[in-house]
């Protein structure tokens, strides 16, 4: 049913993760004088800004998809300190004549509107398919500049990583939930899909959908599942009262107004049915004396919080969605805690594990999560960004720092009487 290239065919093919899981525990674990062990072409491993400094002129090289006639121009989007300012395409000399209406990037659908197919599904507007690369990182074309993450091949790894830690920490459960014979089940910003595709396959009777604002989704999907390349942050189009769940995970620092987003999901839950939210903090926190006032962990969290705000778009969703969700209507709300150790520094089997993946996600992935808004939103040059990222990797070999991300699993009901 797979591609074997597909997202889930790489999760579930264990000679595809142990050598870049045992790769990376050997580079965490050698001491500092030994030459580190490279993942794959990036040397994202370093701590030294001198050779990181380096691999921003190094372009990721994805296939072109579509090409402009002419470059495009963020214009809702900020603009980064080393932004190539252009996507792929344009230097291959294809694509001239093509209507210019196609890269309106301020455009608010997904879909290209002059579809002369004639029935339900519009085709994708080819500006979809764009990208726009900064510093070395490639980053979504519709709405441009909307969201603070990559969508590179780098980022979509780390995002099955974070799938495979949230099955270890929910005990393989996708939910928590207590949905019964789900028929309609959307994931808002569902990212590669990951999650959709495990859904499809536990709920056969069900349609699952997922959406986002990058087409990053692997075509060789179960065929009850779909993806629609939209902003969620915008007038949903789907049915009222249309789903038995909806489920959103990792939707910090994306969206402007969680009152309104909330509300959103309840008008489109049918009654009776669920919504559940996923969401971890960007400070670690201690529960003993290992991480002082002074520690570098508290910078950091503080940092990404002031960043969000300035983007309009918080990071602290994780200990405000039992309110919210109950705000906007929904009842019978649980909220279930869960703990991300920054590395393999507990005793506890499961958390030791959590922690040690955890490491690897953020050791490999807080270029990602942060390079945007360091540059970009905050203004920092890219050597200083890189030097901040660099002490973060530092902190996170560190065994001694007993530190962890706290996360919270929300989910509640719709009333059977709305
Ligand atoms: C941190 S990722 C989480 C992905 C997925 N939910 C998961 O847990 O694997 C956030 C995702 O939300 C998407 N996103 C951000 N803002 C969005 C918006 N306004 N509308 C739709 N998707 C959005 C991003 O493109 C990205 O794929």
């Amino acid at each position: 049913m797979f591609a074997t290239d597909s997202v889930r065919g790489r999760l579930l093919n264990r000679a595809y993760w142990w050598p870049k899981y045992c790769l990376l525990v050997a580079q965490l674990t050698s001491p500092p004088d030994k030459p580190k062990v490279q993942l794959g072409a990036h040397s994202t491993s370093q701590d030294s800004v001198v050779q990181i400094g380096d691999s921003h002129v190094v372009q990721a090289a994805p296939v072109p998809l579509h090409t402009p006639p002419h470059p495009h121009h963020a214009q809702d989007g900020p603009q980064a300190g080393h932004d190539e300012g252009h996507d792929q395409g344009e230097d291959q000399g294809q694509g001239q004549g093509e209507d210019e209406d196609t890269y309106d990037f301020v455009s608010d659908s997904g879909i290209d509107s002059s579809s002369l197919l004639g029935d339900e599904t519009d085709t994708l507007a080819s500006s979809i398919l764009h990208y726009r690369i900064e510093n070395g990182r490639q980053y979504h074309a519709y709405r441009d500049g909307a969201y603070w993450g990559p969508n590179d091949e780098r980022a979509k790894e780390l995002l099955d990583f974070a799938h495979h830690m949230y099955l270890i920490t929910l005990d393989q459960k996708l939910h928590l939930a207590p949905i019964d014979n789900p028929q309609n089940i959307l994931d808002v910003g569902t990212g590669t899909g990951i999650w959709c595709i495990d859904m499809a396959d536990q709920y056969p009777e069900a349609t699952v959908t997922g959406t986002d604002l990058s087409p990053i989704q692997p075509e060789w999907v179960p065929p009850n599942c779909h993806f629609e390349i939209d902003d969620v942050s915008l007038e949903w189009t789907f049915p009222p009262n249309h789903f038995d769940f909806i489920h959103i995970r990792e939707l910090f620092g994306c969206i402007p107004d969680w009152d309104s987003f909330f509300q959103q999901a309840y008008a489109h839950t049918k009654p009776g049915g669920w919504i559940e939210i996923v969401e971890h903090s960007v400070q670690a926190t201690a529960d003993d004396d290992t991480m002082g006032p002074d520690h570098f962990f508290h910078l950091w969290g503080t940092t990404v919080i002031s960043l969000g705000e300035t983007f309009g778009k918080s990071f602290t969703i994780w200990n405000e969605s039992k309110e919210r969700i109950e705000r906007a209507g929904f009842v019978d709300v649980v909220e279930v805690t869960y703990k991300w150790p920054m590395n393999g520094w507990p005793e506890d089997r499961k958390l030791k594990d959590i922690g040690k993946w955890n490491q690897l996600r953020l050791h490999e992935g807080i270029e990602g999560y942060m390079i945007r808004l360091l540059t970009t939103v905050g203004g920092w040059d890219f050597a200083r960004a890189q030097l901040f990222l660099a002490q973060m990797r530092i902190e996170l070999k560190n065994y001694k720092t007993h530190a962890y991300l706290p996360g919270t699993v929300v989910y509640g009901r719709k009333p059977l009487q709305a």
